[in-house]
């Protein structure tokens, strides 16, 4: 594949003056001027000095099976010899293959799958649905949490992100994550729903506090409100089990996938419901509807990725691998935090997750800072690794931040 400019400079032009201005100037700022070209398993190129970097990010999971997974891209290929985005009017026999698939990566917990293009569009559905369902409109979510930029999604993320547009919908409360009297305070009789991500990604994966996510669930049920968990970041394995909320001990009656849902490839979303909460479908089936969710050449990639998830011995390799980083990191400056395949790099001081992701950028490792928390650093490699990768990448960041 050529490149549309013929060299680094005239790229980085082209985005500043057409695509955006802040963002090119803020990566000068910080000295990375990577333009991404080739990609293949856990490794990404840049285009123009042919340097390889290990993906350590992976976009939040959206690579959890590595750049282009051959699987997920031969099943693609297949598919466009006779599929393409679909009819959403129709029934379609993908759709409901992949809405199986995910029933029963949750033991068939839940068993309904109502499908959009992007995380956003199904947090944003979930607490529509969640307000429908109880006939009330209280939702209470976490100071810290990202659930995507727009619509409900916005409203439910941290204040900072909603601040400068003005008021979001009445309805939302946040409260400081893993403080259980602050949520059980918030949640009242006119809460419809709590939203959590498992484990918040730009908080920097601070672990919930023992019996946490049970306090919540409890109290959510208590007062007649449903449990959403955002597991965007956290599900498909990247933790070590399918979803983490099953090492938690709790049953969430909704659960929001997405990022590697579409193997990387193409994307893909889902609101995975209880049975109960299928009844608001069923008596207004035209009430979520949307051009590109569930389109069907995503569905063949993401059953392609359910299909290797499901493979006997997947999960346990990702906790065996996150084992080898853990014992790898062992005496590093920083706290590791681990769940599987998921890790932070806890540093003592404010701002050390910044510099540790631009030091691990420099030698080829791309990683980056929680958003919402500047002393930890992100750290997703792909779960596809190898243990020799593992070995490389462990080596080159112990030189890095040793
Ligand atoms: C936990 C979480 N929820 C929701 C979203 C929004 O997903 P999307 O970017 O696909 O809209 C993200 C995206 O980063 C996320 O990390």
């Amino acid at each position: 594949m050529v490149e549309p400019y013929p060299d680094r400079a005239a790229a980085i032009a082209g985005f500043a003056a057409h695509v955006n201005r802040g963002k090119t100037r803020a990566l000068e700022a910080i000295g990375v001027d990577i333009v991404i070209g080739d990609r293949s398993g856990a490794r990404f190129q840049d285009a123009y000095n042919g340097r390889w970097y290990w993906n350590c990010h992976c976009n939040g999971g959206v690579f959890n099976l590595g750049h282009r997974n051959p699987a997920v891209v031969d099943a693609v290929r297949r598919g466009l010899e006779r599929l393409d985005v679909g009819n959403h009017h129709l029934i379609s026999g993908h759709r409901a293959h992949l809405a199986e698939q995910l029933s029963a990566s949750t033991g068939g917990l839940l068993p309904f799958a109502v499908f959009t293009p992007s995380g956003t569009e199904s947090v944003d559905l979930a607490l529509r649905l969640a307000r429908a369902h109880t006939g009330r409109a209280g939702i209470v979510a976490a100071t810290g949490a990202y659930h995507g930029l727009s619509g409900f999604a916005l409203a439910a993320s941290d204040p900072r992100w909603f601040d400068p547009f003005g008021p979001v919908p009445e309805g939302f409360t946040h409260v400081a994550y893993n403080d259980p009297d602050a949520i059980e305070g918030a949640i009242g009789p006119g809460t419809a729903a709590v939203i959590l991500e498992s484990i918040p990604a730009t908080l920097g994966f601070p672990a919930p506090a023992p019996g946490y996510l049970e306090t919540v669930a409890g109290a959510a049920r208590d007062a007649g409100a449903l449990l959403i968990l955002d597991e965007v970041q956290t599900g498909l394995g990247r933790t070590g089990t399918n979803w983490y909320f099953e090492q938690q001990g709790v049953a969430p009656d909704m659960v929001i996938t997405g990022k590697g849902l579409g193997g990387g490839v193409y994307p893909v979303s889902a609101v995975l419901l209880r049975p109960e909460l299928e009844d608001f479908f069923d008596a207004n089936p035209f009430a979520y509807v949307s051009t590109f969710g569930g389109a069907e050449i995503g569905c063949v990639a993401a059953s392609a990725v359910m299909d290797q998830i499901s493979e006997l011995g997947f999960l346990e390799r990702v906790e065996r691998l996150g084992q080898r980083f853990e014992d790898g990191f062992d005496g590093m400056p920083f706290t590791l935090r681990r769940f599987g395949l998921t890790m932070g790099l806890a540093f003592d001081e404010e701002g050390g997750g910044v510099i540790a992701a631009k030091k691990l950028i420099d030698a080829g490792v791309f990683a980056v800072y929680a958003e919402h928390d500047h002393s930890v650093t992100q750290f997703k490699p792909p779960l596809i690794v190898t243990e020799a990768e593992v070995d490389e990448i462990v080596a080159t960041a112990r030189a890095a931040l040793g």
